[in-house]
């Protein structure tokens, strides 16, 4: 008797498993205290007799401003105001934020520009004409402002993507400091080199 209400046990299990509301690969397949999944509420087109016009999804209110969508500093967040670029980056240039730039470029730049910023990256070598990441010390590029050199890090150009998603705004505008020094360093002469040093350069 045991042995067949056991069984019965098991096969009402295995029967309910898969059952469960809403159940997927990513749902427990018995529910045994609901959670929010299961609930009263509208899904999206769902008519409603609440409202005059019936429809349940409601507009924001006239005047709603965005949390997500609102940056009390465009300049800081876009690099454009007005429909201009900004000239000139909002961050103090120093060790710090130098140093800082330097990481985040030899992270999420150089693999395309190469750490000088050259263009010579691994993903441009592989990946062959078709993706020619940009020599960054050409000359139309040094005069470019620091806010457009940002809007590209931001929302990427012709064939490169933007890395607004992947690196935040102060970090951007690090990498953009630290890619002036990169671009300084590259048309730098021997006379920038101090004295006591020029020596040692090869
Ligand atoms: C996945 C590869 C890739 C990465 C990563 C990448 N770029 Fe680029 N970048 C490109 C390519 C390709 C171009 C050339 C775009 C074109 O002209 O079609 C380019 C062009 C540029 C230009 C020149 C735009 C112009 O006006 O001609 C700048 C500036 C630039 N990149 C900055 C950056 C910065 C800063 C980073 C890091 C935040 C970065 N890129 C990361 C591929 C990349």
């Amino acid at each position: 008797m045991r042995l067949v209400s056991t069984l019965l046990i098991v096969a009402a299990a295995a029967g309910l498993a898969g059952c469960g509301p809403g159940a997927g690969k990513d749902t427990p397949p018995l529910w045994i205290i609901p959670d929010m999944k299961v609930q009263e509420k509208y899904k999206p087109q769902q008519e409603s007799p609440l409202f005059a016009d019936r429809s349940a999804s409601r507009r924001p209110v006239v005047g709603t401003v965005s949390q997500e969508n609102y940056y009390e500093d465009e300049g800081y967040h876009f690099g454009i105001v007005n429909g201009q670029y900004i000239g000139k980056n909002p961050l103090e240039f120093n060790d710090k934020v130098l140093k800082h730039g330097q990481r985040k470029f030899n992270t999420y730049c150089s693999p395309c520009h190469d750490r000088t910023a050259s263009g010579g990256g691994i993903v441009g070598k592989r990946a062959g004409a078709v993706f020619q990441p940009a020599n960054l010390h050409k000359q139309e590029i040094r005069d470019k402002n620091d806010g457009e050199l940002y809007s590209v890090a931001s929302d990427g150009r012709r064939t490169m993507m933007g890395y607004r998603n992947q690196i935040s705004d102060y970090d951007r505008w690090a990498v953009i400091a630290y890619l002036r020094v990169l671009q300084r360093a590259g048309g730098a002469k021997m006379e920038d080199v101090p004295e006591n040093l020029r020596s040692e350069v090869r």
